[in-house]
């Protein structure tokens, strides 16, 4: 049996103001920072340890993956960063705040656009310079590669060769792997490994900065799954993502 460790990313600034995000590269707020240190102690207590860890290339990702092994005592473990890993591109929505696109659009509009599985947001102009082909980070990304707005299935999509050709042999060969990511890059790995339906997908909300363990068998399918520390407050910090598309 292994054990893979997934962790979203602690509370961003965006987050905070509720502004979609996606790829903009924001930091992560105090309560973040603080959430980051919380993961590390939670995993440090229940005697959790890390061979190598799997990092997106976004600043709250990469920090509370550093804090949190900072505070098991692994920082010096190795880290391997993928684009792969990145949020869901949200296209020309990022930036604006959550509860005034619902109370343009409707929140039914806005459920869609952030839970459906196969509906991508509207699109970015290549010129526009949230586009990423202007990050030199992606400069080794092909064109079809480069985002200009993802649903879901695009995320599954850019994330699962990621998976199979670097993450999977990793847990095969007994290392004992931690990813920190995003909601919607850990919602793609989720549907895969549990081969949630298209529906059953749209209800999960990941909260941030909290350990989701998920063991698994030889053939990497899950045995079990469940988040580590209190159940209420984890269950009212899902609610309150979801709840972050309603009107203002
Ligand atoms: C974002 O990119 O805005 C968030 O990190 C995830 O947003 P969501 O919960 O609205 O999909």
């Amino acid at each position: 049996m292994y054990k893979l460790v997934l962790i979203r990313h602690g509370e961003s600034v965006w987050n905070k103001e509720n502004r979609f995000t996606g790829w903009t590269d924001v930091d992560l707020s105090e309560k973040g920072l603080e959430e980051a240190r919380t993961a590390g102690e939670i995993l440090k207590s229940e005697g959790f340890t890390f061979d190598i860890a799997f990092n997106s290339v976004l600043l709250r990702a990469i920090k509370t993956l550093n804090i949190a092994l900072e505070t098991m005592g692994l920082h010096w473990i190795p880290v391997i960063k993928s684009w792969r890993l990145n949020e869901r591109h949200y296209g020309a929505l990022q930036g604006l705040n959550k509860a005034e696109t619902a109370d343009k659009h409707g929140e039914e509009q806005v459920k869609i656009w952030r839970r459906s599985y196969d509906v991508p947001p509207p699109e970015l102009d290549v010129d526009d310079e949230r586009y990423p082909g202007r990050d030199p980070r992606y400069a080794e990304l092909s064109q079809d590669e480069l985002p200009k707005t993802e649903c879901l299935k695009d995320t599954v999509e850019r994330f699962l060769p990621f998976w199979h050709e670097e993450i999977a042999p990793t847990i095969k060969a007994g290392k004992k792997v931690v990813i920190a990511a995003h909601g919607n890059s850990l919602r793609a790995l989720v549907k895969y490994l549990d081969n949630m339906s298209d529906d059953e997908i749209v209800k999960l909300n990941i909260p941030t900065g909290v350990p989701l363990v998920y063991e698994l068998d030889d053939d990497l399918k899950p045995l079990k799954h469940y988040y580590l520390g209190d159940q209420d407050a984890i269950a009212a910090k899902m609610s309150a993502v979801a709840n972050q598309g309603k009107k203002g």
